[in-house]
């Protein structure tokens, strides 16, 4: 079955308590926790301890995304934190493979990042040390985008390798496009904007959850 992971970058700041334990009633299945360095990213997101204090308030796994230079300096401030789930852009300068296994070495899963316009090929060495890789499906820096439909070709051509880790999907993704992205091999989907605006996300995420098993969602 499809993971919902509602994206926290779009929940009302100043009650991300009250929006994580909605979630969590609603039935989603992890929490995406955007990280942003305002160099990376021309956007500044969340902290370690912002982690450390919705892992005291929910049981969802933590599925945290850091869109930052050098996150070597941050892993283990992350998983000291909480994090279930500690995904490093393939972009950085950092030693991918070094990282990933450093995360793993504490028991987390490890995830890898493409922004839409790297190339699949990217992850290629790093596939043995992930337990996710996450295809950027906007531009990272900021929720409320459109999908980028080319990002499709990168799940599917990921689906089609055999991976046999997590293929999550980060940005505009909404009801009416992830029956797309499912069929095309997606299996945690982070929604931002669609889900926080829905009046009742109850419903919402049961329908979503409909979609794996080939029901329709609408
Ligand atoms: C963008 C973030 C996404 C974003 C979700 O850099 O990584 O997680 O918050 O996007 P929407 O709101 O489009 O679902
Ligand atoms: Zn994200």
């Amino acid at each position: 079955m499809i993971k919902i992971a509602p994206s926290i970058l779009a929940a009302d700041p100043l009650n991300l308590e009250k929006a994580v334990r909605k979630a969590e009633k609603a039935g989603c299945d992890w929490i995406h926790v955007d990280v942003m360095d305002a160099h990376f990213v021309p956007n500044l997101a969340y902290s370690a301890d912002t982690v450390r204090r919705l892992n005291q308030v929910t049981d969802l796994p933590l599925d945290v995304h850091l869109m930052m230079d050098h996150p070597e300096t941050m892993v283990d401030a992350f998983l000291d934190a909480g994090a279930s789930c500690l995904t490093i852009h393939a972009e950085t300068e950092s030693d991918t493979g070094s990282l990933l296994t450093a995360i793993r070495s504490r028991g987390r899963m490890a995830g890898l990042a493409l922004k839409p316009a790297t190339p699949l090929e990217t992850v290629l060495p790093y596939l043995e040390m992930t337990d996710l890789v996450l295809m950027m499906t906007v531009e990272p820096g900021f929720g409320g985008q459109k999908l980028d439909a080319r990002v499709i070709s990168k799940i599917r051509g990921l689906k089609d390798m055999g991976y046999k880790g997590e293929i999550e999907a980060d940005g505009g993704i909404r009801e009416d496009n992830l029956e797309m992205l499912v069929m095309n091999g997606l299996s945690v989907a982070v929604m931002g904007t669609a889900l926080f605006g829905q009046k009742n996300m109850e419903k919402c995420v049961r329908r979503l959850h409909e979609i794996q098993d080939g029901q329709q969602a609408l």
